[in-house]
């Protein structure tokens, strides 16, 4: 495993874009994984820059996330597809037809997953998964327990994950109860993977996952079996891990 400790946020973010970049300047019509939460906002932007500046041309690139809530529309302002289409696509010239987020309003659960599996599948697999880190370990909506085999899935979310998540809804009741996510294998499945981790209350949890055991009670700790991780933080974050 690689890892990259830059000074700050700002910094790591930029790392993180570099590596992107790296990814689509050397495979144009690459497949990025990409993930939501508040960590890669900052590698988007970095990436919006360079795309404005000329660096970058999105146009063979195709993405796909990890997650998705289960009822929320594409409209919806909490749904992942908004946040895509806000924090990157719709700033930088992919083909949103090129990009791909769990469908949360099909009704059929096996048939929303088997659908998300054909397509990442189809696409060839994912050249560049991004992913944050939850606290207590999870990767996409990989809870602790989350058996390693797992492909795309729905997941019911635990109270925990609904109260976090709830500071974006209007109250705890809006807050949907289930999620598809990319499970551990299709997560695994990826040819290299960049955690991007940032603050200290991250700190912690780093250290858990990347030199703790190997085990479902800390989903990312399974990346210790990847071949070709890259670990980007802030000092914050990374203050303690061996280099
Ligand atoms: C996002 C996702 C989540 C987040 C994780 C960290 O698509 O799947 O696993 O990566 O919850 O979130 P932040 O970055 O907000 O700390």
């Amino acid at each position: 495993m690689r890892v990259y400790c830059a000074a700050d946020y700002y910094h790591a973010s930029r790392v993180a874009a570099n590596i992107i970049s790296a990814q689509v300047i050397m495979k144009p019509d690459c497949v990025l994984g990409l993930a939501t939460g508040s960590t890669p906002i900052g590698t988007y932007e970095q990436l919006i820059r360079w795309y404005e500046k000329g660096d970058l041309d999105f146009s063979q690139v195709h993405s796909i996330n990890l997650d998705e809530y289960r009822g929320l529309s594409p409209e919806n302002d909490q749904s992942y597809r908004y946040f895509m289409n806000k924090h990157l696509f719709d700033s930088i010239n992919i083909d949103k037809k090129n990009t791909f987020v769990p469908d949360g309003l099909e009704p059929d659960k096996e048939k929303a997953c088997r659908d998300y599996e054909d397509i990442i599948h189809a696409h060839g697999g994912v050249d560049l998964q991004i992913l944050g880190l939850g606290h207590n370990g999870h990767i996409g909506f990989n809870e602790p327990g989350s058996a390693f085999e797992k492909e795309t899935h729905c997941v019911t979310l635990s109270e925990n994950t609904r109260q976090a998540n709830a500071r974006f809804f209007a109250s705890i009741d809006e807050v949907p109860t289930e999620a598809y996510t990319m499970g551990i294998k299709s997560i695994m499945q990826a040819k290299k993977i960049v955690v991007i981790v940032s603050g200290e209350s991250k700190n912690e949890i780093v250290k858990r996952a990347f030199t703790g055991p190997i085990t479902p009670e800390v989903p990312a700790s399974v990346l210790q079996l990847h071949n070709d991780v890259t670990l980007v933080g802030d000092e914050a974050a990374l203050a303690g891990f061996p280099r």
